[in-house]
């Protein structure tokens, strides 16, 4: 309840400094103001290829909704990632395994929020930024429930094979509904099923182990070709340890317990040999060499020292920028240092078995890599700036912008969406950066630059 309260009031002091652009000076929070993130030994000699496979055909969600529940509704070709068998027929986005008992069942895979389209080609590792969350996920999983019920009997295989699945749907739904179009709340998905699982042996239980914050935070979501750079995951360096633990960290949605959890993960190492050899979409529209030129030398000046090198020397130097230096919206940083998963992640299986996995939070967000930074739009860890120019000309970035979310078009010049400006949140699709957690601010670091200087700097980016 302390913890709670903390947050509260915490997160509404930040709120209510939302419109300046600057944390408040007196209030200092940060002894520091850049943290490096040391590197931890990693599993090695997995293959990619198995990776792969197991992230599109493989049963890491350990439960689901049974495939004869559905009867034969999905008949849509899998021309994304061209299954066999009985994925062929299945969305991308969903995968079909065989549970623990033997029942066929269907869940989302890592690929629901980790693929998408860009200039008209799905890529995979790419984040989905069209995702909606805002919509009433609590009465979707009462309705999926209530068919069940209908369906089959609790003694029943195939509801034995969705029972895990429920109790998690049910508990992370009322958590997973946000107040913006396009951003995604898979942290508090986590916090959700967790919240239920007995710490030592991962078992579903009635009590939740923490209280959760009512505020519906969510986040952008990064591309995957940077995982090989980094030495802690998330946004804000929260993932550190082992990588394969941190990678499953989905499977909480339906895995049974531990002990389904380690044949998971075992698989893991495959998909971390995947991660590792993932590059990102190479630029797909002509670049004028000499002002990318010109462009390398202003990032090399003015950016390298948090982003790293690119070309023939790759360097990056994996660094948490404090609160108080990125001056970007603190509020998931916040968020994150004061939840109950933390404790609760570093006393449980994840952290005490091994290969071990811990959180450590940070005020701060990382430095992220910028390899294939053209295609990633919108920007900042809470995708609230639409295009790289605005965000290197703080005074162009819009408070309220939509993008045509039926095609999104490219912009070449300004790297990123072409979107509307609006006045006002004029409907579902629209982005408010005037909500809590949702800001625009912070990121000043190109202000200071000419406007050719800019121009240059984005034609360098186009190359990374
Ligand atoms: C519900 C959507 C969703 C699903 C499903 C999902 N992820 Fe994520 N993933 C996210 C979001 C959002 C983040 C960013 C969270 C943050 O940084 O705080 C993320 C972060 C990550 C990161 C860290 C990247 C980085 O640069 O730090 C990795 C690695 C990752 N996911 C892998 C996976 C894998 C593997 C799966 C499947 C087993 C998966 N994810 C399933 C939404 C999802
Ligand atoms: C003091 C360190 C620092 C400097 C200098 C810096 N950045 Fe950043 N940059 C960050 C941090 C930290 C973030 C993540 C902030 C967030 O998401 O809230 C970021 C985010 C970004 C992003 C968005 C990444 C994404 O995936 O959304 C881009 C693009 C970027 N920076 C480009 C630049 C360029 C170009 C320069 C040089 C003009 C620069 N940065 C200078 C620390 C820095």
């Amino acid at each position: 309840m302390r913890r709670f309260v903390t947050t509260i009031l915490v997160l509404s002091f930040f709120f209510a400094c939302s419109t300046i652009n600057d944390l408040p000076k007196h209030y200092s929070i940060n002894e520091w103001k850049v943290k490096k993130i040391p590197s931890y030994s990693q599993q090695t000699g997995g293959d990619a290829a198995q990776g792969l496979e197991y992230l599109i055909n493989g049963d890491y969600i350990g439960s689901g909704v049974p495939l004869t529940f559905y009867g034969d509704r999905f008949s849509v070709r899998d021309t994304v990632l061209n299954r066999k068998g009985v994925n062929a027929n299945l969305p991308y986005v969903l995968t079909a395994f065989t549970a623990a008992n033997g029942v066929e069942v269907m869940s989302g895979n890592c690929f629901t929020c980790h693929a998408a389209a860009v200039n008209g080609q799905t890529i995979l590792g790419l984040g989905n930024h069209l995702s909606d969350y805002d919509k009433n996920w609590s009465q979707l999983a009462s309705l999926v429930n209530l068919g069940m019920k209908l369906k089959y009997r609790k003694d029943s295989k195939e509801w034995k094979a969705y029972e895990d699945f429920g109790h998690y749907f049910k508990a992370m739904a009322p958590t997973i509904e946000t107040n913006q179009f396009g951003v995604n709340p898979a942290f508090r998905l986590a916090e959700a099923c967790m919240n239920y699982r007995n710490p030592s042996d991962l078992s579903y239980q009635e009590e939740p182990n923490y209280e959760m914050t009512a505020y519906p935070i969510a986040t952008d979501v990064p591309p995957l070709w940077n995982v090989k750079k980094k030495n802690g995951l998330y946004y804000n360096g929260i993932g550190r340890g082992d990588f394969t633990k941190l990678l499953f960290q989905a499977s909480v949605l339906g895995i049974s317990d531990s002990t389904a959890a380690r044949h998971a993960v075992q698989q893991f190492k495959h998909v971390l040999a995947w991660l590792e050899e993932l590059e990102p979409p190479r630029y797909p529209f002509p670049i004028d060499q000499e002002k990318a030129a010109k462009g390398k030398i202003i990032f090399e000046k003015n950016c390298s020292k948090c982003h790293g090198t690119y070309g023939e020397e790759e360097t990056y130097p994996n660094k948490i920028i404090a609160l108080e230096v990125i001056k970007t919206d603190p509020s998931y940083a916040i968020y994150a240092t004061e939840s109950g998963i933390v404790d609760w992640y570093n006393k449980s299986w994840f952290a005490q078995t091994s290969p071990k996995s811990f959180f450590e939070p940070s005020l701060g967000y990382i430095a992220p890599p910028l390899d294939g930074i053209w295609a990633s739009a919108p920007y900042l860890h809470n995708g609230s700036v639409p295009n790289i120019y605005s965000l290197l000309n703080s005074s162009h970035r819009p408070k309220y912008w939509s993008r045509n979310i039926d095609q999104i078009i490219y912009d070449p010049i300004n790297i990123g969406w072409i979107y509307n400006i609006e006045k006002k949140k004029k409907s579902k699709t629209t982005y408010d950066t005037t909500l809590p957690a949702y800001s625009n601010r912070g990121h000043y670091f190109g202000d200071k630059l000419s406007e050719q200087a800019r121009i240059d700097l984005l034609e360098y980016l186009k190359t990374i």
